[in-house]
């Protein structure tokens, strides 16, 4: 009879045998000695994109010089790689921009959906959300006034809380420490029955979760460049309003760029008919060349295979840790085995970031979440099941051992 552990590793090889994603593996450039953990934090770098981003410099730049902005439309860049993201999340081409952080373009749509809402006077999020949600709509209301206020209620009472009073909805789709995940059809039809609009912060969703912003009425939505869509450190993000809203709402950051004639050259701001208004200043063009890389990836997968395949290497993380090291003070966080889920697992221990700087040094790159979280992102573009398997067992490894207690792995880095 084949012993468990030998039936176990079996079973995982046919698992990856089986895998229709498996062939995008070598799309990527992965370290041959790391399992790369945290691709919902930066994405890895896809094997295309150096050859692109050399391409803009050297053809188009370099050669080109400032024709390119017309002759490789960089102009229309913004837009272009918009319509892409927009076959990600169910939007239309022309209500998606890349344009700025995702905190710049919380911004603008915050301040806009308080315009567009006079007589109220709530921001309505959750406790915990990221902290870049909370900050912009803090400092947003601030920057209004008039007695606009960021009110939080847990999600369990949050669609209980919206009022006649709550101008705005903000909420993260797939939460970054739990990866518990809102239902977006819902919460936005419950705002819209107050008469609320809703701004969707898509930043652990798209590339990860099928999305469908305009089958969920979904007014507005940011989201990063550099997480699940491998768009590379600090890309470029994007900001998505529906068409409905395009006359109505305004940014705040009248920029040249979301002018209605950008060289006209007039003295006087008036913002582009459509989505363009959300433009504020030049965009990147290296970075959004390396941004639309990683996008034109996810343009040839099938969502629901990705998220398929994200749900079943995080039932084998999960079974595997929790059958392995709850008894080392591992517990589960967010939502359960088989429970509706974004693309992380996340783990909680007293230790947590001793833990995880032992297991990066050990070539298992997660992340930590303060206080006492331990993240791992499940990219299913480019991770296998023997990784995930191999991963848990490094984990349990750790802890039997305790190697975490190492004084090298208590050391704070500024960036955990
Ligand atoms: C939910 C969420 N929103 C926003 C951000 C970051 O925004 P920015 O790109 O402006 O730093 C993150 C980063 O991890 C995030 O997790």
């Amino acid at each position: 009879m084949t012993p468990p552990d030998d039936q176990f590793r079996a079973d995982v090889a046919a698992l990856d045998a089986a895998d229709p994603l498996a062939p995008f593996r070598a799309r990527f450039t992965l370290p041959g000695y790391v399992i790369y953990l945290d691709g919902n934090s930066l994405g890895a770098l896809p094997r295309d994109t150096p050859s692109r981003v050399a391409s803009v410099m050297h053809d188009e730049w370099g050669t080109g010089l400032i024709r390119s902005w017309n002759s490789a439309d960089w102009i229309g860049a913004p837009q272009r790689v918009g319509g892409k993201i927009a076959q990600l999340i169910g939007a239309q081409s022309h209500e998606v921009v890349v344009a700025d952080s995702t905190s710049v373009n919380l911004h603008k749509l915050i301040v806009a959906a308080l315009d567009a809402r006079p007589d109220r006077h709530v921001v309505l999020s959750e406790p915990g959300n990221f902290p870049t949600d909370l900050y912009m709509a803090q400092t947003a209301t601030r920057l209004v006034g008039h007695g606009r206020r960021l009110e939080v209620a847990s999600r369990d009472t949050l669609v209980d809380q919206i009022t006649s009073d709550t101008a705005l909805v903000l909420l993260t789709h797939v939460h970054y420490k739990t990866a518990d995940l809102f239902d977006m059809a819902a919460v936005t039809a419950a705002a819209h029955a107050n008469g609320a609009l809703v701004l969707w912060d898509l930043s652990h969703s798209v590339g990860a979760v099928p999305l469908d912003l305009n089958g969920c009425h979904a007014d507005l939505a940011v989201g990063c460049g550099y997480k699940f869509l491998n768009g590379g450190p600090g890309a470029p993000a994007f900001l998505f309003v529906a068409e409905r809203h395009h006359a109505a709402l305004c940014s705040p950051m009248g920029g040249w760029m979301g002018h209605a004639r950008p060289f006209a050259f007039v003295d006087d701001y008036e913002p582009a008919p459509g989505i363009d208004r959300f433009l504020c200043g030049t965009p990147p063009i290296l970075a959004v060349a390396a941004l639309e890389s990683g996008v034109d990836l996810h343009l040839e997968v099938d969502m629901q295979v990705v998220a398929a395949k994200s749900r079943a290497l995080a039932q084998l993380f999960i079974d595997r840790v929790e059958a392995q090291c709850a008894a080392y003070g591992v517990t589960l966080v967010g939502p359960p085995r088989g429970a509706p889920r974004g693309s992380h697992v996340s783990f909680r221990h007293d230790e947590g970031y001793a833990i995880m700087q032992a297991l990066i040094a050990r070539g298992v790159i997660g992340d930590f979440r303060a206080p006492d979280i331990m993240r791992f992102g499940l990219t299913p573009l480019y991770l296998r099941y023997a990784d995930v398997a191999e991963a848990a067992e490094i984990l349990t490894e750790v802890l039997r051992t305790e190697a975490w207690s190492a004084d090298e792995y208590q050391v704070r880095h500024a960036v955990t």
